[in-house]
């Protein structure tokens, strides 16, 4: 498939490097600043370079949207309504009212549109769910899943400016909560959430506690300022999965009630563990899917309002959010 790519930041390369891997092409980038974007696109061997992502158009089968939280929206709908199928990081917009106008505008243009959350993809996650399905694990009691590294105090990045819908909570603890989901196949029926505010304005790190109908619950931290790991563990009434640095999970082990070693598999990626996404929207494109089994569209909707729930409990405030209520 002949790929372009809108955003030229750090997770860029990653996607190429996998989109080529598996025999992709990545034919265009587009980014702000024109200099900018013909250095990387020189950089990454890419022909075609620009700041309009009508540029695309005609050139590309499909484009990843890899730009900061808060224009994700934006960059997508115009990509959408110029037919291009799209793959959007993580998360897919700033709140679910965004997600929500995403996913009205490719419904009305045809045009298929995933968030790109590649950790529902990996191997390792389909035999999880395998087991959880089996009852391997029997009833599930508790998930406890971290993420955190410590990032250099910025507030004009990214990671840190409420501008760029920055904090913890959005770039890394998305993945605790999609870990969770995958264990409980349900969303909380409640939560509490603590955070530590940056003077910025995001969360620094932040703890959330969460029900579920079950009865069983979840215990997440994620940090921009502190190295919490990045492990999770789903402990049932049978056993117990512990999963090392789950957002890239490549090996899993399913552990007895006393701790016993049960069973383990390892999956090591074919290229960096983004091929898995990639291969699976061409897949979609051509079975004329607008949207995948795997990451459908009311699951990014779910997740995009429970974290406005979480930011709400914990006093997380984007610029954006006064767009949302007006
Ligand atoms: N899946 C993963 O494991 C993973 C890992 C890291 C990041 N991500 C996600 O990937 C996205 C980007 O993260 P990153 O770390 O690569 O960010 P980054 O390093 O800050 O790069 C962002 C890029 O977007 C460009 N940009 C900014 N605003 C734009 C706009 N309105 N239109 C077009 N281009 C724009 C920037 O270039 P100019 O400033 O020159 O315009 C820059 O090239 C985020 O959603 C993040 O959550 C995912």
């Amino acid at each position: 498939m002949r790929w372009g790519i809108v955003g030229h930041g750090g997770i860029a390369p990653t996607f190429i490097e996998a989109a080529r891997g598996i025999g992709h092409d990545v034919v265009a980038v587009a980014g702000r600043d024109p200099a900018r974007a013909t250095s990387f696109a020189t950089k990454h061997s890419i022909g075609s370079s620009g700041c309009d992502v009508s540029e695309l158009v005609g050139e590309v089968e499909a484009a990843y949207v890899c730009t900061p939280h808060s224009s994700h929206r934006d960059v997508s709908i115009a990509l959408l309504n110029a037919g291009v199928p799209v793959l959007c990081e993580k998360p897919m917009g700033v709140g679910a009212d965004q997600v929500r106008q995403m996913v009205e505008v490719a419904r009305s243009a045809g045009v298929f549109l995933m968030e790109a959350m590649w950790t529902r993809h990996l191997p390792v996650m389909a035999t999880c769910r395998s087991w959880i399905q089996q009852g391997l694990l029997g009833e599930i009691q508790t998930v406890e899943a971290a993420f955190g590294f410590k990032a250099p105090y910025d507030p004009t990045s990214r990671l840190w400016a409420p501008e760029f819908a920055g904090g913890s909570l959005l770039d890394i603890g998305i993945y605790t909560l999609v870990i969770t989901e995958l264990a409980f196949q349900s969303l909380p029926v409640s939560l509490d959430a603590e955070a530590e505010i940056s003077p910025s304005g995001v969360d620094a790190s932040i703890s959330v506690t969460a029900r579920y109908p079950s009865g069983g619950s979840a215990a997440l931290r994620s940090a921009i300022n502190a190295d919490l790991g990045r492990n999770a563990s789903i402990t049932g009434s049978k056993g117990r999965v512990d999963i090392p640095e789950f957002w890239r999970a490549e090996k899993m082990t399913l552990l007895s009630p006393t701790g016993e070693e049960v069973d383990e598999v390892h999956h090591p990626h074919r290229v960096n563990g983004f091929e898995y996404q990639i291969a699976e929207m061409a897949r979609c494109l051509d079975a004329g899917l607008m949207e995948c089994p795997t990451v459908p569209w009311a699951w990014s909707v779910a997740l995009a309002a429970l974290m406005d729930e979480i930011r709400s409990r914990a006093g997380i405030v984007y610029p954006s959010d006064k767009e949302a209520r007006s």
